[in-house]
């Protein structure tokens, strides 16, 4: 199969690009657009046939289910029943916008394989002029996960997903690079009080401050049954390990040097203030302070160390706070727990 690049700029009013598009997904195809967040890769969520095709395209365990994407707030009451009104506060304030939320659903609408059979359904309404405007022109629902193979990191960047996707899927709707960088922050409205499954672009802090406490299970540990099955996967991993390491010159000279003292190649990633000279590779993803800069960047060098021949990869921790927290989610899985101490290696 030969994969189409569209590019569609933000600004401009350009329907015959998206029409080839529109008519693929209604053909039972798949199309990889782009979010506020990470690049979805699309299909029709009321099509079997359609929506078995993400999971083979990105080779994802067919447990884990997909979020349902939609252009107006008004479709939700199509798709999930009840909607509680603590769900319609978050609507109001955060959609569009990097939100998922896990309704009951309507049953007999969404496919199964999108839903697998769990009786929930996770619908978000994106922030993207060109993800909007390719879902009011479908006028359907998108089954879209993140348009990366399982267990990379998230694609923010058309070249990305062509990375991955190169071959498997008919088009990619190429609309630039994705702002948040980390994917939406998925919140179980079925359970009382709601659960956050996975943190992301809206912090636990924006969605008390509307609807007051909520719980957080966003570890497979933390909970006995994990709830949203993506937590128990390996996850957002580039080519070569992953450490996490604490954000200290000293620390990072040392660890490089052990490393390389074992004939390794290290890359780093990490904030604008450490970059040394030690290390073969340094990717910095922006100033310490600003969380959300090394959200947006964090994907691009995780897949920036793949084009270099480092096989370690140093990802300095980032503070535990605000969209930091999304950070370190997805380096923790990145790293599956390994952190580098100096204790441990003298
Ligand atoms: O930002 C995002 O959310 C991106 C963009 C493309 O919108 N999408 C995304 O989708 O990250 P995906 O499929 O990679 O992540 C879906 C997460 C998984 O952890 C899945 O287990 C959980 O949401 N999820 C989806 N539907 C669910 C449901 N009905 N119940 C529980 N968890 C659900
Ligand atoms: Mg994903």
């Amino acid at each position: 199969m030969n994969t189409h690049i569209v590019k569609v700029d933000k600004c401009v009013d350009n329907d015959e690009s998206y029409q080839q598009t529109v008519d693929c997904l209604r053909n039972g195809g798949l199309v990889a657009f782009p979010t506020e967040t990470v690049y979805g890769l699309g299909a029709l969520a009321t099509d079997p046939d359609a929506t078995k095709k993400v999971f083979e395209a990105k080779g994802r365990p067919s447990d884990n289910p997909l979020i349902v994407h939609i252009g107006t707030k008004e479709e939700v009451s199509l798709y999930a029943d009840p909607i509680p009104a603590s769900a319609s506060e978050l609507m109001d304030a955060f959609w569009p916008g990097p939100l998922t939320l896990i309704f009951h659903e309507k049953p007999g609408v969404i496919a199964k394989s999108v839903t697998v059979g769990k009786g929930t359904v996770g619908l978000r309404m994106p922030d993207h002029p060109v993800a909007l405007r390719l879902l009011r022109l479908l006028g359907g629902p998108l089954a879209a996960p993140s348009a990366n193979r399982s267990g990379k990191p998230s694609p923010t960047k058309a070249s990305h997903v062509a990375q991955d996707m190169d071959g498997r899927i008919p088009f990619i709707l190429d609309g630039g690079a994705t702002g948040v960088g980390v994917e939406s922050t998925v919140i179980d409205m079925t359970s009382t009080p709601p659960a956050i499954l996975r943190p992301g672009g809206i912090t636990a802090e924006m969605i008390e401050a509307v609807i007051g406490p909520v719980r957080s299970e966003t570890s497979a540990a933390e909970s006995e049954a994990p709830r949203a099955p993506g937590m128990k996967y390996k996850h957002y991993s580039p080519n070569a390990p992953v450490w996490l390491i604490e954000p200290n010159g000293e620390t990072i000279d040392n660890a490089v040097k052990s490393f390389s003292a074992d004939s390794h190649k290290v890359a780093v990633i990490g904030p604008d203030e450490l970059t040394t000279d030690v290390p073969d590779w340094y990717f910095a993803t922006g100033k310490r302070a600003d969380l959300s800069q090394l959200a947006s960047n964090l994907y691009d060098a995780l897949r920036a160390c793949d084009g270099t021949a480092a096989d370690i990869i140093l990802a300095v921790e980032a503070p535990l706070e605000g969209m930091g927290i999304a950070v370190m989610n997805r380096l923790n899985k990145a790293a599956d727990g390994k952190r580098y101490s100096v204790d441990k290696f003298q």
